[in-house]
């Protein structure tokens, strides 16, 4: 039977992966997958988290089954991160996932279950599993414009224009900060004006927020979200606590729904912990239970955002060490994007021709769209990227 299976395309970052593991050059450099690393190349468990785990190996005494959508702790302490403390919880209906990415796919599964003919508008470019998965679930895909190749920032006339197609009943897909791949975010005003054509078209817009705190601080981050959720009818939220909380591999994530109509909180909640059920029974409970321990101990919160600054502040100075090293390097300012982008990614703006040879040549390893992880680079490793960005002329 299993010889009739056709292969399945690779997905391109973790195919990248396995390419920069097996390279034997010790130079190499790696701005391949979304992961943060420190100067000395370490993606650490934070201190926070530590002490946690350490905690809940000192306390915890069963491993028993928690509940189909994870623990209402585990909600609430996100729901307060994600939406803020003030936001009325008996608007929300949420699950506990898989990751963010769990989180990604239940809420398309969710969108296609109230409507069969779901369409999900999705910025051009997206996080490539975006589409993937969407294309796995057999949801049509609208790419909207977003991305200006030649400043390098948001397209955003091109973006409303593309955005006046969707209409009610369609999904509209929105990065909630640190845009991935290409690191270029909305503005206060064009989420005010994001908001209004929402209002406008009746469609629902779906948040991927995987990078709080990695741009410009965890309430600057979530700003855009909260400013929506207050403003339209009905949200879906994807979270994840990847990368905040360094614990990628204990894939923790949570789905929020936000309904303005109260009697449809119960519905919304029960349809989720059905998805959940059908797809993987009950979600990782570890990774959720440490963020929770974290986000209701007032030393331990202040001590992971502590961390979680210093991780942001570091890619900042990175971003302004690169774009600094370029312009002395190329002589003009054609750069000064990387110091203006947010989060991990930048879209350099390289042909795939030029990636190749930064890999080739310079054993510098970044997405074949020319997406970078500012986070691979030390201070070390700026000047000789920088470089070989030079002389690879892009
Ligand atoms: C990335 O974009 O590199 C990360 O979100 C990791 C992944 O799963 O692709």
């Amino acid at each position: 039977m299993f010889n009739s299976l056709q292969q399945q395309p690779a997905d391109k970052i973790l195919a990248l992966m396995q390419v920069y593991k097996e390279d034997p050059r010790e130079n190499k450099i790696d701005l391949g997958v979304g992961v943060y690393k420190d100067a000395s190349g370490q993606t650490p468990i934070m201190q926070s988290i530590k002490r946690a785990e350490h905690m809940l190996w000192e306390t915890q005494d069963t491993k028993s089954y928690v509940g189909l959508t994870g623990t209402p702790e585990f909600s609430e302490t996100m729901i307060d991160l994600v939406l803020g403390d003030k936001f009325d919880k008996n608007l929300t209906a949420s699950a506990a996932t898989p990751g963010g990415t769990g989180a990604v796919r239940q809420a398309f599964e969710l969108g296609k279950l109230a409507n069969p003919n779901l369409r999900v508008f999705v910025s051009d470019p997206t996080w490539p599993n975006h589409l993937s998965i969407l294309k796995y679930l057999g949801i049509p895909v609208e790419p909207y414009r977003y991305f200006d190749a030649k400043t390098r920032a948001v397209d955003f006339s091109s973006m409303m224009t593309d955005l006046e197609n969707a209409k009610e009943g369609d999904l509209i897909l929105l990065h909630g900060c640190c845009h991935n791949p290409t690191g270029a975010n909305l503005k206060a005003p064009e989420w005010d004006a994001v908001i209004e054509l929402l209002l406008k078209s009746g469609a629902t817009p779906m948040i991927d927020i995987a990078y709080q705190g990695f741009g410009d601080g965890l309430e600057e981050d979530a700003s855009g979200v909260r400013k929506l959720v207050n403003s339209v009818p009905e949200t879906i939220i994807a979270a994840s606590c990847s990368k905040n909380f360094g614990i990628y591999r204990e894939r923790t994530g949570l789905l929020i729904v936000v309904s303005h109509d109260k009697d449809a909180r119960d519905l919304n909640q029960s349809t989720l912990a059905f998805l959940n059920r059908q797809n993987f029974s009950f979600p990782p409970d570890h990774g959720a239970r440490l963020v929770t321990m974290v986000l209701s101990d007032e030393e331990l919160k202040r001590s992971w955002m502590e961390e979680l600054e210093a991780v942001r502040t570091s890619m900042l100075s990175l971003r302004t060490q690169l774009a600094t090293e370029l312009e002395k390097l190329s002589g003009s300012n054609r750069f000064g994007f990387l110091a203006d982008h947010r989060g991990m990614f930048s879209r350099l703006g390289a042909s795939p021709e030029q990636v190749n040879e930064l890999r080739e040549n310079h054993a510098v390893y970044m997405v074949g769209d020319s997406r970078l992880n500012i986070a691979g680079l030390n201070s070390k490793t700026v000047p000789v990227l920088a470089k070989a960005i030079v002389d690879c002329g892009i």
